[in-house]
C-alpha cells in the first residue's frame, strides 16, 4: 500500500524481472535469450527456438529430436472436439474458436488443472498444447469452409503439418512446398514471444492465481485478438484491399490516418516500444518479396504497402510520432500468398506466439511471483444512503 501512482497502459511499469527476450525500443534490438532475432530467422526453426525460449538453452540434436517426438505424439485431440466444433457456425471468427478450445483442453486432460504439477508434468502440457494448437487451427479452417478434417501426421515436421491438415484433401495428394515451409518457420519465429505485451501479461496475470497453463494461454489468445494487437495482421489486409478498391490513392488514407477526428488508424504501424523502427519488420519485408517471388504470386496490395510506408515515412506526422511498420504490416501478405484466409492470421500469430506465452508462464511459476493484483485511484462517488426504489 502506501502512495498509488497510475501508470496508464503501464507505459513505465515493469511488472517481473525476466530472462527470456531482450528489447531495445530505440535501437530496435530483439533477442531471445540472448540469440538476435536475426540470426535466428536466418538459420533456426520454430520447434528450435519454441525449446529456446521454454528451455532456456538452444536444444543438442537428442533434445530436439525428444521435443519433437514429444510434440508430434500429442497433436491428436478428443474426438469429442470434433462434435464441440460442429456447433459453431461456418462464419465463427477462428480466434473464438481457437480460445475456446484450447480452455476446452482442461476438460479433456483434468490433471492439468492441479497447481502443484512436478516439471514432468508441466512439460506433458507444454507438448500438449504444441501439439493440439496446429490441429485446432487447421480444423476452425476446415469448418469453416466445410472440408473434411484432416489428421496430424506424426512423419511430417512441425509446419509441414500444420499446412497439410490446413491444405490437404482427401481427394488428391499433397506435396509440402519448401518454400512455404521456410516462410512459415520464419514468421512463426519472429512471432515467437516479445517480452511483456498484452497478452503475454495477460498469460502471467492469470496465471499468477495459480490458473493452469491451458486457462492461462487461452485468456492470452484473447488479448491477441483485439486490433491493437495480433489482431491488426488482418485488419492491415483489410485496409490494403479497401485502398485497392478505392482506387489505390495510398496518400489519401494517409491524411485519413492524421485526422485527429477520423477513428482510422493506419494499421501495421507504430509501436509502443519500437521507436525507431521494428527489427521484426524489418525482416519481413525482405522476406515478402523473395517469397512472393518464390512462389511466382503477384499481388498488387505488396504495392500499395510499399507506397503506404513510404509516404507515411516521409510526412511530418508519422516522423514526430515516430510510427514505423510494425511486425504486422507485411506478414499478412506473406500469408495470403500461402493461401491462408485473412481470418487465419491472428491464428497465426497465436501458433508463433505460443512458445513465447508458455516461457513465460514457467517463468512466473518458478520464480514463485506473487498473485498480480493493480491498486486503483477510486474517483466514485462518497459514502451516500440507500433510496428505496420507490423513492428514486
Ligand atoms: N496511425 C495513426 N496515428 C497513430 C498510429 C497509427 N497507426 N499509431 C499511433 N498513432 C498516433 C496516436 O494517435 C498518438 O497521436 P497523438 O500524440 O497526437 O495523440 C501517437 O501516435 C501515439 O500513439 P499512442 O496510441 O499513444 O501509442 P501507444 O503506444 O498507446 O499505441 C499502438 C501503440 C501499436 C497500439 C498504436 O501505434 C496503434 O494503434 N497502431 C495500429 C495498430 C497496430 O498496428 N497494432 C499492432 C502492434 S505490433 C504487434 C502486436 O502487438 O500485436
Amino acid at each position: 500500500t502506501g502512495h498509488i501512482t497510475i501508470d496508464s497502459g503501464y507505459k513505465n511499469t515493469g511488472a517481473t524481472q525476466s530472462a527470456i527476450t531482450y528489447l531495445d525500443g530505440e535501437l530496435g534490438v530483439l533477442h531471445y535469450r540472448g540469440y538476435s532475432i536475426e540470426q535466428l530467422a536466418a538459420k533456426s526453426n520454430f520447434i528450435e527456438v519454441a525449446y529456446l525460449l521454454i528451455y532456456g538453452k538452444l536444444p543438442t540434436q537428442h533434445e530436439l529430436t525428444h521435443f519433437n517426438e514429444q510434440i508430434a505424439k500429442r497433436t491428436l485431440v478428443h474426438e469429442n472436439f470434433r462434435t464441440l466444433l460442429s456447433a459453431y457456425p461456418a462464419n465463427a471468427h477462428p480466434m473464438g474458436i481457437l480460445s475456446s478450445m484450447i480452455c476446452s483442453l482442461t476438460a479433456f486432460h483434468p490433471d492439468s488443472l492441479d497447481p502443484n504439477l512436478t516439471d514432468e508434468q508441466v512439460d506433458l502440457n507444454i507438448a500438449r498444447l504444441m501439439g493440439k494448437i496446429t490441429t485446432i487451427a487447421a480444423w476452425s479452417y476446415k469448418h469453416a469452409v466445410g472440408r473434411p478434417l484432416v489428421y496430424p501426421k506424426k512423419s511430417l515436421d512441425y509446419c509441414s503439418n500444420f499446412l497439410q491438415m490446413m491444405f490437404s484433401d482427401p481427394t488428391e495428394n499433397y506435396h509440402v512446398n519448401p518454400v512455404v515451409v521456410d516462410a512459415l518457420n520464419k514468421l512463426l519465429i519472429l512471432h515467437a514471444d516479445h517480452e511483456q505485451n498484452c497478452s503475454t501479461s495477460t498469460v502471467r496475470l492469470v496465471g499468477s492465481s495459480n490458473a493452469s497453463l491451458f486457462g492461462s494461454i487461452s485468456a492470452g489468445v484473447n488479448a491477441l485478438w483485439g486490433p491493437l494487437h495480433g489482431g491488426a495482421n488482418q485488419e492491415v489486409i483489410e485496409m490494403l484491399e479497401a485502398i485497392k478498391a478505392d482506387g489505390g490513392d495510398s496518400k489519401k488514407y494517409i491524411e485519413k490516418a492524421k485526422d485527429k477526428n477520423d477513428p482510422f488508424r493506419l494499421m501495421g504501424f507504430g509501436h509502443r516500444v519500437y521507436k525507431n523502427f521494428d527489427p521484426r519488420a524489418k525482416i519481413i519485408k525482405a522476406a515478402c518479396d523473395n517469397i512472393l517471388y518464390n512462389l511466382g504470386v503477384k499481388d498488387p496490395i505488396l504495392e500499395i504497402a510499399k507506397q503506404l510506408e513510404e509516404a507515411a515515412l516521409t510526412d511530418p506526422y508519422f516522423i514526430e510520432r515516430k510510427l514505423y511498420p510494425n511486425v504486422d504490416f507485411y506478414s499478412g501478405i506473406i500469408y495470403k500468398a500461402i493461401g491462408l484466409p485473412k481470418e487465419m492470421f491472428t491464428v497465426m500469430f497465436a501458433i508463433g506466439r505460443l512458445p513465447g506465452w508458455i516461457a513465460q508462464w514457467k517463468e512466473m511459476r518458478e520464480n514463485k511471483e506473487p498473485i498480480g493484483r493493480p491498486r486503483q485511484i477510486y474517483t466514485g462517488q462518497t459514502a451516500r444512503e440507500y433510496v428505496d426504489i420507490k423513492n428514486r
